[in-house]
């Protein structure tokens, strides 16, 4: 597959099947997570891998009740473990690089056939309680990983000349 098929037919996934995923595709996808860019290659991140089925249930607890990420197989939590690096463009360094690193993951996801969806809308304090996350660390995303139990949605985006301009912003 290449990456724009990825990226094109790619969408998130709400509805998980029971089946375990194999330890060696979770591992692809964490090493696509390893190779991700990140600021001056830093790497400053820690993916915490959960499969067990209690501390899943507790995590889409906290994540507003979202109740498919405990029915997902694999949840990945995406931490940023220094929240203090500020870029020169003013944007934190810590959100831009575990951004990027989930991107990968999905995406190498995508392509062995699994589903993912990233969840944004979580208690980061109840988070970090229940997977003993240090203060100092943030979590950034939530990514629950399994087989598709749906079939693939439709996109719908913005079309390229409602989002691009040329030579300066309009
Ligand atoms: C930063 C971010 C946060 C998101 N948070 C959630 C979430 O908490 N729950 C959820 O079901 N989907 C969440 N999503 C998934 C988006 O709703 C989804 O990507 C978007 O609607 C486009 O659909 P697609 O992924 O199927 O292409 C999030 C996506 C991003 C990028």
């Amino acid at each position: 597959m290449d990456v724009f098929t990825a990226i094109s037919q790619r969408s998130s996934v709400r509805a998980y099947k029971p089946t375990d995923v194999e330890e060696d595709k979770v591992k692809k996808i964490l090493e696509a997570v390893r190779l991700s860019p990140s600021a001056s290659n830093r790497q400053e991140w820690r993916f915490i891998v959960v499969r067990n089925k209690e501390t899943k249930k507790k995590l889409a607890k906290a994540a507003f009740g979202q109740s498919f990420i405990g029915e997902a197989p694999v949840v990945i939590v995406a931490c940023g473990t220094d929240s203090k690096a500020i870029m020169a463009c003013g944007q934190p360094t810590h959100t831009v690089d575990v951004s990027i690193a989930c991107a990968f993951m999905i995406l190498q996801a995508y392509e062995l056939g699994l589903g993912t969806c990233w969840i944004g809308a979580f208690k980061e304090d109840e988070t970090k309680k229940i997977l003993s996350i240090p203060e100092h660390v943030r979590v950034v995303a939530v990514i629950p990983l399994g087989y598709p139990n749906q079939p693939l949605s439709q996109k719908s985006r913005k079309s390229l000349d409602q989002i691009v301009c040329f030579e300066k912003y309009e």
